[in-house]
């Protein structure tokens, strides 16, 4: 059975891609078999993170060229990776028909992974919501500002409203300790369980690192095969805590029918 574990923000740029593609690449050098989706549609960067230039992306399974297996690749660290695709015009307008389309499909792959993440499109777009809707686990990706802040709370309150979705993971980013870390996310949760009647739940927090921003310059990725450094162990805490994260049971259409 898969874990699918979409990875979603409010704000842009928060570090979501960062995340899902260190995050995945921890579980598959950990031997379990993973598979990330780009899910930012027709914006896909997972790829430019991954070092990596696939020459099928979700843009073919779309527009029916491929199918969902052909368009799966597979990493030298072993990672099994869907592309988003750079086709705007395909992608960023999908009907909700072609939405359930793709998460239904994945029904049919010929993998069974252990675990699924889906890097989505920021902010409460409707293909950003159908994704969180349709995953196991939710997590929020927060950095220590306000408007991070509000816009991660109008994320959460638009997943709860219209998906009655009320388990979220929240990890803090580019924190500048741990200690700050930890006080952002009390405070985020205070704020948002005074008005909403959700689960927070704190997975931890990536340090703002130069290490990180070199990995995404040089496109090899800080959790390659024997990379070991203070910022890798940010990755192996949060994935130890996902295993704790609650599910979300919600009544819409799921991937791998869970
Ligand atoms: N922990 C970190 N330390 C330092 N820089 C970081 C860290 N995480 C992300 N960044 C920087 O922030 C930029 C944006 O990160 P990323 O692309 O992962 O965000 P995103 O939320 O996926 O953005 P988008 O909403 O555009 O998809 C990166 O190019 C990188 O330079
Ligand atoms: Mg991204």
């Amino acid at each position: 059975m898969t874990t699918t574990i979409a990875i979603a923000s409010g704000k842009g740029g928060v570090g979501k891609t960062t995340i899902s593609v260190n995050l995945s690449m921890c579980l598959a050098l950990q031997n379990k078999e993973t598979l990330l989706l780009d899910a930012d549609l027709g914006m896909a960067n997972s790829h430019i993170l991954l070092g990596i230039n696939p020459k099928l992306s979700l843009d073919d399974f779309v527009t029916g060229k491929s199918s969902l297996n052909e368009i799966i690749t597979t990493t030298k660290d072993k990672l099994k990776f869907i592309s988003g695709g750079s086709a705007i015009n395909n992608l960023l307008n999908l009907s909700d028909l072609e939405r359930h389309k793709i998460i239904q499909s994945f029904s049919d792959i010929k993998i069974a992974p252990e675990y699924m993440f889906i890097d989505v499109g920021a902010g409460a777009e409707a293909s950003s919501m159908t994704f969180m809707a349709s995953s196991d686990k939710v997590v929020i990706v927060l950095t220590c500002e306000p408007t991070s802040f509000i816009d991660a709370y109008s994320l959460i309150k638009a997943a709860f409203i219209d998906y009655k979705l009320t388990n979220f993971g929240i990890i803090i980013n580019m924190a500048v300790s741990q200690s700050q870390a930890k006080i952002n996310f009390n405070k985020f949760q205070s704020i948002t369980q005074k008005f909403l009647d959700v689960n927070l739940k704190y997975l931890g927090h990536v340090s703002n690192s130069q290490r990180i921003r070199n990995s995404i310059v040089t496109r090899v990725p800080l959790m390659s095969k024997n990379m070991k450094n203070a910022d890798t162990k940010y990755f192996d805490d949060i994935s130890e805590q996902l295993t704790s994260l609650n599910e979300n049971k919600t009544g819409t259409i799921r991937f791998f029918g869970n």
